[in-house]
């Protein structure tokens, strides 16, 4: 059987602090991917390093940079934002939208479902980043997730499913170490979740094929078991894609698991 190509995503968030650290850690991490046979790696940098690494990327299909957010506008008075245009220009095709710690600072549903309509009508591919706040013994986090995936999802046509990704990621696992990630059991209930109530959403077999990732505290001792167990498509890998050994690991974990 055909093994399932897998993603992951490195969300350096607002770090490093120079172009020059960030040349390095892409520099190392570019040497492994171009190696990777049965996985896609995406670097998300912070905007300001997104021309100069553009450059650098150079031609396999296995190794990318997108970005950590867009706006939905080309163009207008819109002081300190990007557009899909100026990612596309640099020749990006991937963006995360939606991301929690946008959503803490004050991004709403509304907001991050024009970005969505709005980057995928321009051809990328949307990493749309959702989870529950915390757990609960009666379920009620799942209904967050539904809520949060519809208000997200709205105007989302169905015609632009092929260009969506869903990256689940609990705001009670992210940003500690590897101990306080999802356990796999959890993940692929989720996941199982997730893809039916898209499919309830969209009623639509393209449903079935929007990869689901995880992230939330993914380093080198539970990448590979997250994703063979957990059953996912890849990962979004924050702090641990900042160091270089480690990622690396991690990505040959998952070339072959
Ligand atoms: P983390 O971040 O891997 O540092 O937990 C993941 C994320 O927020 O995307």
């Amino acid at each position: 059987m055909k093994k399932m190509r897998r993603l992951v995503i490195g969300n350096w968030k607002m770090n490093p602090g120079t172009l020059v650290a960030a040349r390095s850690i892409f520099l190392a991490t570019r040497r492994v991917a171009e190696r990777l046979r049965n996985a896609e790696v995406v670097l998300c940098p912070p905007f300001p390093f997104l021309a100069p690494l553009a450059r650098l990327v150079g031609q396999g299909k296995n190794f990318s940079i997108g970005a950590q957010d867009v706006f939905w506008r080309n163009g207008g008075s819109f002081t300190g934002e990007v557009s899909p245009e100026m990612l596309e220009d640099l020749g990006l095709t991937t963006v995360i939208i939606g991301h929690s710690e946008r959503r803490a600072l004050g991004e709403m549903g509304e907001v991050i479902a024009k970005k969505l309509t709005a980057a995928a009508r321009e051809g990328f591919r949307v990493i749309l980043c959702i989870g529950e706040r915390a757990r609960d013994d009666g379920g009620d986090y799942l209904g967050y997730v539904r809520t949060e995936l519809a208000e997200s999802l709205r105007g989302f046509q169905k015609r632009y499913l092929p260009e969506l990704v869903i990256a689940y990621e609990p705001i009670w696992a992210i940003g500690k170490r590897f101990r306080a990630a999802a356990e796999p059991r959890e993940i692929e209930e989720m996941a199982i979740f997730i893809r039916k109530t898209l499919s309830e959403m969209y009623l639509s077999d393209l449903a079935l094929h929007v990869p689901i990732l995880y992230g939330g505290s993914v380093e080198v001792k539970n990448a590979s078991e997250i994703v063979s167990a957990g059953n996912v498509a890849g990962l979004l890998v924050g702090h641990e894609s900042l160091v270089p050994e480690d990622f690396a690991e991690i990505l040959r974990e998952i070339d072959v698991s």
